[in-house]
């Protein structure tokens, strides 16, 4: 690492650069908003693996929205207000993701073409209540494999974008525990 002049030591391993270089550093490349020298991770690939993230949500939103609506039979309603739960976290999930990927330079891919490729879930509409909580679920498992991959692969590289992924996967193990809880309620 160069511009290490000035620094103090921090406990044995780390140093802080001195303020008149990170002001210095700051100014350079102001039009990147908020990637400043410092940022660590390979930009690209993040923001492409972002990109499939997004996907993934889109998906989801879309098979819940699917499932909210054609739910019938007994445990009906409250299946239904479940799926309809998740598929507005997973438009939050969504947006967060998308509004990311604008800060680190990059553009949210929206395009309908190529979506369910690029999504790690899939749409399975499933025939009945049973089967659309299973397909659900798959995907919850699918989702949360993936965010984990993610954080591990941003690492301490990009701490903003890991803390987002952090949040968004806790989420995604909370759905998959209540999928797992409403098969349970059901086979009573
Ligand atoms: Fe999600
Ligand atoms: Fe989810």
């Amino acid at each position: 690492m160069a511009e290490q002049s000035g620094t103090k030591p921090v406990s044995d391993k780390t140093f802080l650069t001195d303020v008149k270089t990170l002001r210095e550093r700051a100014r350079k490349h102001i039009e990147q908003g908020a990637i400043t020298d410092g940022y660590k991770a390979d930009r690209d690939t993040v923001v492409k693996i972002l990109n499939e993230a997004l996907a993934t949500e889109i998906i989801c939103v879309l098979r819940y929205k699917r499932h909210y609506f054609m739910a019938t039979g007994i445990n009906a309603e409250s299946v239904a207000t479940e799926f309809l739960q998740h598929a507005n976290e997973e438009q939050g999930h969504a947006d967060l993701i998308a509004q990311r990927i604008v800060q680190l330079g990059g553009e949210p891919n929206f395009s309908p073409e190529g979506l369910a490729t690029r999504s790690h879930a899939e749409y399975v509409e499933g025939s009945n209540l049973i089967d659309m909580i299973k397909e659900d679920l798959v995907a919850e498992r699918i989702a949360i494999d993936s965010y984990r991959e993610m954080i591990a692969y941003v690492n301490t590289d990009d701490p903003t974008t890991r803390r987002m992924l952090e949040g968004i996967l806790a989420m995604e193990e909370e759905h998959a525990n209540d999928l797992v809880s409403l098969l349970e309620t059901m086979a009573r």
